[in-house]
């Protein structure tokens, strides 16, 4: 059994409660904290937890908590895990970890200096579709990992520190752009050095001092190329998608709109439908079961696992760490309209990866290009000379 104490009562932190005590959970919240008490102490009724208070530190001090679960604004993360770490608690925290990867470096180091378990709470790595489609990619149904695209847009988002740059840091490059980076990094090999990022972004919607919508694309040491495409001015609902290439083939993952429930409704019904849902009336995409789609209770389960058995989880302080160092190459490149590197002075992964060669033997001569079966019963097959360097054609009948 696992003892909480959940900073921060709005939104994720609710989410966070459903799929931490749901379906007769072992794992309990025992204590809350909120800035305002009305609202921690109806957390506290409604999740039955033992503490409730205005005080963030007195919450992490409880002698009764095991893990803090930091489920606040993006400016309050660093507060929060450097009173974990005075305090020696377990640690897990929300995404994006930092505003920028000079936070996140410094929770980094401080978790690791003090000793204590950190997880990262990046949810879209642990849906039931993530986890298949990442398996096989392990498995090499894919082959070898050429491009990894995530998407992640909606209307926007649903309190007002997220639309002020100074509380997140950012505007959807940092919001939805730390989960499609993780997401498409997991494709590619999390082991395979982000190198460097040219992104485009603009404020085309919204009367806000950051980006709104932006494009990303991230290079990696092997050659393979991560895209992500982010909105906060999206209309239909919370659009999320996921495309892998290999060399031996590609998945495709939709993991929230049309994904095979769909109801029609002229309104008379419940008013929630599922997360950013625009409308409910109409024809309408519900989501079965938001917590497990969104990944929340594997995320969790992993997190308590470790925790209980000493090892660590799946996600990490150090995965957010290289999250916000990519996402800060695209702020530079945004800016800037060039390819800028990801600055990663501690990386702990493979090192010196070349391109892999494009050169698939034929025969003693050639160099096969491709091989196609055409409709009228001809096996056409597309040849490089090696001496020459032409290309040539061969028909087998
Ligand atoms: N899928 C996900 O992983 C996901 C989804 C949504 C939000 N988040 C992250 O969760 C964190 C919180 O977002 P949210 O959507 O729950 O926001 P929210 O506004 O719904 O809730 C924030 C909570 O923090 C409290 N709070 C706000 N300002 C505060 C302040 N100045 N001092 C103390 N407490 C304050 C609020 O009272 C509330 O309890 C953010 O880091 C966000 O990026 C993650």
């Amino acid at each position: 059994m696992v003892r909480l104490a959940m900073l921060g009562s709005g939104f994720i932190g609710r989410f966070y409660a459903d799929s931490i005590q749901g379906l007769r959970s072992k794992d309990k919240i025992v204590s809350i904290y909120s800035r305002r008490e009305s609202q921690a102490k109806k957390f506290a009724d409604d999740y039955g937890c033992d503490q409730y208070t205005t005080d963030m530190e007195a919450a992490i001090a409880n002698p009764n908590v095991d893990m803090v679960c930091i489920s606040l604004p993006n400016n309050l993360h660093e507060e929060a895990v450097m009173l974990c770490c005075k305090h020696k608690k377990a640690v897990i925290t929300t995404k994006p970890l930092g505003r920028n990867a000079i936070e996140a470096k410094r929770m980094l180091e401080a978790v690791e200096r003090a000793g204590i378990f950190n997880g990262y709470l990046e949810d879209l790595v642990y849906t039931p579709k993530f986890i298949k489609a990442h398996a096989s990619v392990q498995s090499g149904a894919l082959g070898r990992i050429l491009w990894a695209k995530s998407r992640e847009t909606h209307p926007g988002p649903h309190s007002e520190w997220f639309w002020d740059l100074e509380q997140a840091g950012g505007g959807c490059i940092l919001d939805l752009g730390c989960h499609c980076v993780e997401i498409t990094r997991s494709y590619i090999g999390k082991d395979i050095k982000p190198v460097e990022v040219m992104c485009w972004s603009d404020t085309q919607v919204k009367p806000i001092e950051a980006e709104d919508h932006a494009i990303g694309l991230v290079k990696y040491e092997n050659g393979a190329i991560g895209q992500f495409e982010v909105s906060w001015t999206f209309r239909g609902g919370l659009d999320l998608r996921d495309e892998v290439m290999g060399t031996e083939g590609t998945i495709w993952v939709n993991s929230f709109l049309r994904t095979g429930f769909e109801m029609f409704t002229t309104g008379k019904g419940a008013d929630y439908v599922a997360e950013k849902a625009e409308s409910n009336s109409g024809w309408l995409f519900p989501v079965g079961d938001e917590l497990n789609e969104l990944g929340y209770n594997h995320m969790f389960f992993d997190m308590f696992d470790a925790f209980e058995k000493g090892t660590k989880p799946r996600e990490i302080f150090y995965d957010g760490y290289v999250v916000n160092s990519v996402l800060d190459a695209a702020y530079r490149s945004s800016k800037s309209k060039m390819w800028e590197p990801v600055q990663l002075d501690d990386w702990r992964g493979q090192v010196g990866l070349t391109k892999p060669s494009t050169l698939v033997e034929y025969d003693a001569d050639h160099y096969l290009i491709k091989e196609e079966m055409t409709h009228y019963g001809e096996k056409k097959l597309i040849l490089k000379e090696k001496i020459s360097g032409k290309i040539v054609e061969k028909v087998i009948i």
